[in-house]
């Protein structure tokens, strides 16, 4: 008979201890520890162990790469994210807040898998089979070879799959199902990587690509252990504002492709759209009147470019220690720049609250953008314009210099094409050869930069 064992699991790391831990020694984490009771016995991982096959060891110049072995989503955003598809028999995290469209994107990837005639096992844990077909219904998916499975027993799930034997297997979501080999409740960190293990078992064993959605916490987690990140072959965030229409795809681990890459979607009323010219989505969303605090950069995401708006309001503090709030961009590089701008550019913050935004729910992390940032809080601090249709690039070193970025023809050409008239850039990169209308600026130092971009106003 199976006996059940207690053990404490860290919530944010897995870390497991026999007794209760105010602090986590793996992660520094507070207040962490949750109980969990575990089934000790020889079934514990029966489950997985039921689909093992005994393959033989293959010499390495033997193997032949089957041609189905990357299998196109039918939605090129998915696939820009997934490095070009399904890789057969790989295992998908996609996680995100509650709401975002994570049921919505795998309906209509099944949809698209279902015209190339493969078979889906959607396990539906958290709605009913009408609930998933009035989502289909919406979205206008009518096709065969997609079964509808509400369930959230792992062990029955297992026996469908044998059943079934489909081609790819939908899990939504892993918080809310549950195996009988382990004791604690549906969503506990034991319960997920249980469920989670058993699950990258199949995909492998029988080669069935899997798409596993999990919920995120409130600190943008996703709810279970960091350890889930390291069982599955792939982490994608489904980000996004919920109250607009746009949705950031967002690979952070890809064991078959690169995470450089981001897919962006439209929210609208029969499902998500690829949208394949983003740049002109966000910058609709800018105010046409230039106003104090604002400049353009293009960033460099994946191997496309995107023009964004970054914002900037600066005002006296009326508290005892200024305030620095950056929402997509990230606060330690924000206080370097505003140390540059004090003491290479003569700008007084410190008894100014600095505020930095970027338009369209983007988050940017690329040193580029340093010099649009640096721009928006001098405009915003001095009430002066950015001249019209300029887009600013470049990286700041402590000294006030400009550092050259990658990509820039790309760049270049991505602005111009929109429509920009001028382009401030680093004096180290070269000008780029494009055969568009566009004035180039090349600044050595960021006091220059500041100058050139407000020269006419
Ligand atoms: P859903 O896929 O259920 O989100 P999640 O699985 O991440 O919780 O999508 C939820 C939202 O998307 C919901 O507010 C309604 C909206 N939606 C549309 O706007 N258009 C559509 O075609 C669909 C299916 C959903
Ligand atoms: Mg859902």
């Amino acid at each position: 008979m199976a006996k059940t064992k207690s053990k404490w699991i860290c919530k944010e790391c897995g870390y497991e201890s026999a007794g209760y831990l105010g602090k986590c020694p793996s992660c520094s984490a507070w207040g962490s520890f949750v109980e969990e009771t575990t089934f000790v016995g020889n079934d514990k991982n029966s489950a997985a162990n039921e689909f093992l096959n005994l393959e033989k060891p293959q010499l390495l110049k033997n193997i032949t790469i089957d041609e189905t072995f990357r299998i196109p989503s039918g939605i090129s955003e998915f696939d820009r994210v997934l490095g070009g598809g399904f890789t057969q028999g790989s295992l998908i995290l996609l996680a995100g807040d509650p709401g975002i469209g994570k049921s919505t994107l795998t309906l209509q990837t099944c949809g698209e898998l279902s015209k190339f005639g493969k078979k889906i096992l959607y396990v539906s844990a958290e709605e009913s089979s009408n609930q998933v077909k009035s989502r289909a219904d919406r979205l206008k998916i009518n096709t065969e070879n997609i079964y509808i499975y509400p369930q959230t027993n792992l062990e029955n799930i297992k026996v469908q799959i044998e059943e079934l034997n489909p081609d790819f297997i939908i899990v939504d979501s892993i918080q809310a199902i549950y195996s009988n080999s382990v004791e604690s409740t549906a969503g506990s960190v034991s319960q997920i990587r249980e469920c989670c293990n058993t699950l990258m078992h199949i995909a492998k064993s029988r080669c069935i690509t899997t798409i596993v959605i999990g919920h995120v916490t409130k600190e943008g987690n996703i709810a279970g252990p960091k350890v889930l990140e390291h069982i599955v072959d792939t982490v994608i965030y489904f980000e996004g504002d919920k109250y607009k229409s746009y949705r950031l795809l967002r690979p952070i681990k890809n064991r078959f492709g690169n995470t450089s890459e981001i897919g962006i979607f439209e929210m609208i009323s029969d499902g998500l759209k690829c949208i394949t010219n983003p740049n002109e989505m966000f910058l609709a969303e800018r105010s046409k009147v230039s106003t104090p605090g604002s400049a353009i950069v293009a960033t460099n995401e994946g191997t496309r470019p995107l023009i964004v708006e970054i914002q900037a309001l600066v005002g006296t503090t009326p508290y005892a220690t200024p305030r620095r709030v950056t929402n997509g961009v990230d606060t330690s590089r924000l206080l370097q720049i505003l140390a540059v701008l004090e003491k290479r550019v003569g700008l007084n913050l410190s008894k100014q609250d600095v505020y930095v935004n970027v338009t369209g729910g983007m988050n940017i992390d690329e040193p580029g953008a340093d010099l649009a940032v640096a721009i928006a809080v001098a405009t915003g601090a001095r009430d002066v314009v950015v001249d019209d249709n300029t887009v600013i690039i470049g990286e700041i070193g402590l000294t006030g210099e400009i550092h050259p970025v990658d990509n820039l023809e790309k760049r270049i050409y991505e602005a111009a094409t929109i429509g920009f008239k001028k382009a401030i850039i680093p004096y180290a990169n070269e000008v780029p050869n494009i055969e568009k209308e566009i004035q180039i600026i090349r600044v050595k130092r960021l006091i220059d930069a500041i100058s050139a971009c407000v020269s006419s106003k």
